[in-house]
């Protein structure tokens, strides 16, 4: 998400708290434990026990794979005709329905894809990684960061990241070695530490013994070196002003937060993969086309009624416990018994909006050394996002927008023809005389995707200088992780990472921890009732 969290619209302004918390995370300071230690439901202990799952996302899936390993009966319902959720590649002949959008049909060369939702793991993500490594699905590297990239400037400047990076730190470095020598930091600095930050700066910035900056080979040539006579030239330096100026300056640092590192994973043919790996080693498989209309509890449980398949017949389904991963943005519309104050936390929860542009096209980025990566490009459309599958081969898909926060509500209220346009436009700044080369565009809007109405909540929106991610602390978002009678509300929603699906598995083991240890202490007082029948038949009853 770009702005996607508050903590990279900071580092694009150079401001705010997102640099102080990437810089203390590059350093190793701001820590980031691994957040659960799973060693999954005692074994039988969900015998006799229903469990509907809504929603056949990564936490509903998890949810679904755990109960069943401890013995429940579990029914995924799933409103959308495959399983994922918002992990949804788009490939040929992938229709794209958007609420008050015409139709698009996706039309990329067999074999091309785009990661619509989620599109890249951090290796911090163990859970998420074991899943897949679990279920025997394939991951390859997905390059987020390319110091080959672009940082495009409003006024259209453009500047490789690798001049970006390293001509700053040249410059920089060249001011301090003034400061220290002019004596400017000697109240601040011990002589010992004065007379060791010289040879520092020398290394860290590539100055001169002077310490003065004169160009870098690090950032680049103007010509590379070849053969006999081909030595290697390198480019002047940047004046510190061009680099400032260029708003795009701070996305540099974009690697340096843990959860954006320069590789990270994708699974190999998209994202779904890995849960539709999961959803087939289900004992049950997922109930598909299933959209939840109405909710009832009683005392011993839950009834359900859904829409199943295109000609929407109705049907029933009665179960123990519910655990909902349905989005907030759509469970309030939903006819519950919820107590009304709960509607009203529910109909409460923020949405950020993201939105996604791609096109497939003869691969020009690799003609300019680029191998995946990102370039930042600023508003409206962000960023550009190459891929890292598939080098070498004709043509690619390439996002030429990816968006999100206040600039994506704006952005997803335009036509999609000029959302394309926008998008093409981003490219050709970055990229001139290529934006002719973009075929076969299509666009998601995540606020309009029917059953997700939003990419995540937005939980700090009222708190603009805390991080969306790592720093929830609202009520709402308290209450709304307290079982509501026999349903569990679950989802990367309700965890710590919104935006992320090792959040969706954390929230799934959180819940699906309390609903058993419920399930473990009503089963030593109640008798035992046995599931007749499979889950599939109960669905129908
Ligand atoms: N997980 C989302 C991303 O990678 C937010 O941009």
């Amino acid at each position: 998400m770009t702005t996607r969290r508050r903590f990279l619209a900071n580092l694009g302004m150079m401001a705010g708290s997102g640099p102080v918390l990437c810089a203390l995370q590059a350093l190793g300071i701001g820590g980031y434990a691994h957040a659960q230690e799973w060693r999954g439901l005692p074994v039988g202990l969900g015998q006799g026990k229903h469990v509907a799952v809504l929603g056949a996302g990564i936490s509903g899936l998890v949810a679904a794979h755990e109960l069943e390993q401890a013995g429940f009966t579990v029914t995924v319902l799933e409103a959308r005709g495959r399983v994922g959720g918002r992990a949804w590649a788009l490939r040929d002949g992938t229709k794209v329905d958007m609420v008050g959008e015409a139709q698009q049909t996706v039309a990329f060369d067999a074999g091309n894809y785009i990661n619509a939702g989620p599109a890249r793991i951090p290796s911090i993500h163990h859970d998420f990684l074991a899943y897949a490594r679990k279920f025997g699905v394939p991951m390859e590297v997905e390059v987020n960061s390319s110091r080959s990239a672009y940082l495009v400037g409003a006024d259209g400047d453009r500047v490789r990241m690798r001049t970006a990076i390293n001509d700053t730190r040249g410059r920089i470095s060249e001011l301090l070695a003034k400061a220290v020598n002019q004596g400017a930091l000697d109240q601040t600095l011990s002589s010992a530490d004065k007379e060791r930050l010289m040879p520092f700066l020398i290394k860290y910035g590539d100055l001169n013994k002077d310490g003065r900056f004169l160009g870098s080979e690090r950032s680049g040539f103007i010509a590379p070196p070849g053969a006999v006579n081909d030595m290697m030239q390198k480019p002047a330096p940047l004046e510190l002003s061009r680099l400032l100026g260029n708003e795009q300056l701070g996305m540099s640092l974009f690697e340096d937060f843990p959860y954006m590192q320069a590789t990270m994973f994708e699974p190999v043919g998209g994202m779904d993969r890995v849960h539709m790996a999961i959803a087939k080693a289900l004992k049950v498989p997922p109930v598909l086309g299933a959209e939840v209309v109405r909710l009832r509890q009683s005392p011993d449980s839950v009834r359900l009624a859904y829409k199943y398949g295109s000609g929407g017949e109705m049907r029933n389904l009665t179960a123990d416990y519910v655990i909902s991963t349905i989005p907030f943005s759509v469970l309030r519309q939903i006819d519950t018994d919820f107590p009304r104050s709960t509607k009203a936390q529910i109909a409460s929860v923020p949405y950020d909006a993201s939105n996604k542009v791609a096109f497939e096209a003869p691969r020009f980025w690799e003609q300019d050394d680029i191998y995946g990566g990102l370039s930042f490009v600023g508003p409206p459309t962000a960023l550009i996002w190459y891929p890292s599958t598939g080098l070498h081969s004709k043509r690619g898909v390439i996002l030429g927008c990816y968006n999100s926060g206040k600039v994506a509500q704006a952005f997803q209220a335009l036509t999609l023809e000029d959302q394309i346009a926008a998008s093409r436009a981003a490219i050709e700044k970055a990229h001139p005389g290529n934006g002719k080369a973009l075929e076969k565009a299509v666009v998601v809007n995540w606020s309009k995707i029917p059953f997700s109405l939003g990419p995540w909540p937005d939980w700090n929106e009222k708190k603009p200088e805390l991080p969306h991610d790592g720093h929830i602390d609202d009520p709402v978002f308290r209450a709304l992780q307290v079982p509501i009678g026999r349903v569990y509300l679950a989802g990367a929603q309700l965890s710590q990472t919104p935006g992320w699906q090792e959040g969706g598995i954390h929230s799934a083991w959180a819940q699906i921890e309390k609903l058993a240890r419920r399930a473990g202490m009503s089963r030593a007082t109640e008798p035992m009732q046995p599931v007749v029948g499979s889950a599939a038949h109960r669905a129908t009853e």
